[in-house]
């Protein structure tokens, strides 16, 4: 097995490339494409996340060893993308080792809110009750509803993971996670078996022609 894939040169143009990839993905019109790419994006994500967390916590026992492994600036990167490490830097020698990294506002779905838009969404005879619509706009992704006569939006990714929650199950105005069970009212966005989670929730309006938008905050 080679030692080592890639100089840190050759990372960095890696990271310059998919930093060009992500801004590129950004100017998909096609919503339908563009939630997938988010929802691949998501997937891939927290299948890092979990083990690159579970490393990090083994390495919790020898403060020594993840003190060498976090100089590898690549190491530190991606530990600091994933937010799993702490902010302290560690004994890296920056000017000989430092790389360029992607910009913590390109990760787009842990940018926070700076706009505002209004989407339209089409007719409303276009959507059923108790379905769940995933869509995307600019970085967000959301999910859209019908309960009743009352159309309502949030966002589509749990609290306290980066998974969607479109393949869960809709009853009334309880929305429950796929993956461990959360439940959340979506007249509120707030859970209602873990006090301490909560979706963001987006306004939404019928006009009288029949149109359905979201203000859609990004
Ligand atoms: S990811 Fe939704 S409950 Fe855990």
């Amino acid at each position: 097995m080679k030692e080592v894939l890639f100089n840190n040169e050759e990372y960095n143009q890696i990271l310059a490339q998919l930093d060009q990839l992500m801004q590129d993905a950004e100017q998909i019109s096609d919503v339908d494409h563009k939630v997938l790419l988010y929802q691949i994006l998501q997937y891939f994500d927290s299948i890092h996340r979990e083990p690159l967390s579970r490393i990090m916590e083994a390495l919790q026992q020898d403060e020594t060893l993840k003190a060498k492994i976090l100089s590898d600036p690549t190491v530190s990167k991606l530990a600091s993308l994933y937010d799993l490490k702490e902010h302290e830097e560690p004994t890296a020698k920056k000017d000989e080792r430092q790389v360029a990294f992607i910009p913590e506002s390109e990760v787009g779905w842990i940018t926070p809110p700076k706009k505002k838009d209004w989407l339209e969404l089409g007719d409303i005879e276009l959507f059923q009750q108790n379905k769940l619509y995933a869509k995307n706009y600019q970085k967000v992704n959301f999910i859209i509803s019908k309960v009743g006569s009352t159309f309502y939006a949030v966002e589509n990714q749990c609290d306290g993971s980066f998974l969607p929650i479109d393949q869960g199950t809709l009853d009334e105005h309880v929305l429950t996670c796929p993956w461990h069970g959360c439940q959340y009212d979506l007249r509120t966005g707030e859970s209602i078996n873990e006090t301490d989670k909560k979706l963001d929730t987006f306004p939404v309006e019928v006009e009288k022609d029949g149109m359905l938008k979201v203000e859609i905050a990004y």
